[in-house]
């Protein structure tokens, strides 16, 4: 059996959640590979909405078996609260998640860093959930593991941590207190949950036959080395990801499914050559409900960008494409592709990677006619706008790969296959 993998191919906030809580009905374990609870994947369920930042999403299926990888990094008291969401709302948690020992902990302290870093050294617009900061513990080898909390030495080993960022948090004039209170005592909770060496079980799960899908968080132009540096998270969101952060090899990768809105967004600093700051891109942002569902800051929005879309294809040799949100681009007299970007001075080609080090561009568009008709209630393609066909078959061409799914709406069911 392989892994297959679903990861978001633009600056996050995609829809993971919603298709990997469609497509767990078949697997039998869902396992997210990295980030933290800056994600927030949210799931519609006849209704009710959840938004997961630690859970992977397929908690949300009956039977489907939940894992937490090792590169995860975990903040216990967003998790806890998680889980007693999902648990009042009558779904079972703790018997179907596994959590991997090796997860590094997001200490309190972490979040403080990670304020005070964002105040003085020049902004990325984080999540301020402490995700630079406790994977900087981690490459520095000064992390705290989930599974360190057995062991006699932790209250030490979180002590130093503490002790450590406290000075350097002095260093930067911050005097707020610390109240590690909530932490401590959702720790002592996170001690009756299943904490394993998860790889194992992954590698045995494949051996037996069972299907796993690799949860990504995030999207792949935020991947550290990369997205549009600095201004990106702190771990790598790209397919090779879920190999490094569940413990599984290349050659048991399967399927890499990438998913990407019909438009796009971005939220906090850093290059976004397609923004529109007018008012098609406040409109997408009213009709798309695009604010974080982490932070609830408005997103940046702006048109498709092929070239941005063809490099995380690239990296990560995406085989599948899912489309997202293709009903919010409804009622638009034209929709616009970005196919190229060039330098303003010298009018040669700039690649994707190139924006970190050169903004002096213009962009090349594609014009298409929109369409105007409601298609949250299409289930069969062919029932399509010939226009949203014509858009869809337009981004098929321009990445050579095969759109696969199409979603119009936030609903399971509001969902259009095309194999
Ligand atoms: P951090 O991951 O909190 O350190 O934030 C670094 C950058 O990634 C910021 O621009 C965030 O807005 C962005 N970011 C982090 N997580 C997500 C996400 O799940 N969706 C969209 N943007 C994100």
């Amino acid at each position: 059996m392989k892994v297959d993998v679903i990861l978001g191919l633009q600056w996050g906030d995609e829809g993971k959640g919603k298709i990997v809580d469609l497509l767990s009905n078949k697997y039998d374990v869902i396992a997210r590979f990295q980030g933290g609870p800056n994600a927030g994947h949210t799931i519609i369920v006849k209704g009710q909405k959840f938004v997961l930042h630690q859970i992977p999403s397929g908690i949300t299926r009956e039977g489907v078996y939940n894992v937490i990888g090792n590169a995860v990094i975990l903040d216990p008291v967003i998790l806890l609260s998680e889980i007693k969401k999902l648990e009042a709302a009558n779904i079972s948690v703790r018997d179907r998640l596994m959590i991997s020992k090796k997860a590094n902990l997001i200490l309190p302290t972490h979040k403080l860093l990670d304020a005070w870093q964002e105040k003085s050294k020049g902004k990325v617009g984080t999540t301020l959930k402490g995700i630079g900061p406790t994977y900087q513990d981690k490459t520095g080898r000064f992390g705290v593991r989930i599974g360190d909390i057995f062991q006699a030495d932790f209250d030490t080993k979180y002590q130093q941590a503490k002790m450590k960022h406290l000075s350097i948090l002095r260093a930067m004039g911050c005097e707020d207190a610390i109240d590690d209170t909530a932490f401590l005592t959702a720790l002592e909770e996170v001690k009756t949950l299943h904490l394993a060496d998860a790889e194992y079980y992954l590698n045995d799960q494949l051996t037996s036959g069972k299907k796993i899908l690799a949860e990504g968080a995030q999207g792949s132009l935020l991947d550290i080395d990369f997205g549009t540096y600095p201004f990106v998270t702190s771990s790598n969101t790209v397919a090779a990801a879920a190999c490094t952060g569940l413990g599984i090899s290349p050659k048991k990768l399967g399927k890499i499914f990438g998913i990407f809105k019909a438009y796009c967004t971005r939220v906090g600093d850093g290059p976004f050559p397609t923004e529109l700051l007018d008012e098609v891109g406040e409109n997408l942002r009213q009709k798309g409900n695009e604010f974080g569902s982490t932070t609830g800051r408005p997103r940046r929005t702006g048109w498709l960008d092929i070239k941005a879309l063809n490099y995380a294809c690239m990296l990560s040799g995406v085989d599948e494409l899912f489309m997202m949100k293709m009903d919010v681009m409804n009622d638009l007299p034209e929709v616009k592709i970005c196919t190229d970007y060039h330098d303003n001075q010298t009018d040669e080609s700039v690649s994707f990677s190139e924006l970190t080090f050169n903004s002096d561009i213009k962009q090349a568009y594609m014009s298409m006619p929109g369409w105007s008709e409601e298609i949250s209630s299409i289930k069969n393609y062919d029932q399509l706008p010939t226009s949203s066909k014509n858009y869809i078959e337009m981004i098929e061409n321009l990445t050579a790969t095969p759109i696969s799914l199409v979603s119009v709406g936030p609903e399971r069911d509001e969902t259009i296959f095309r194999s």
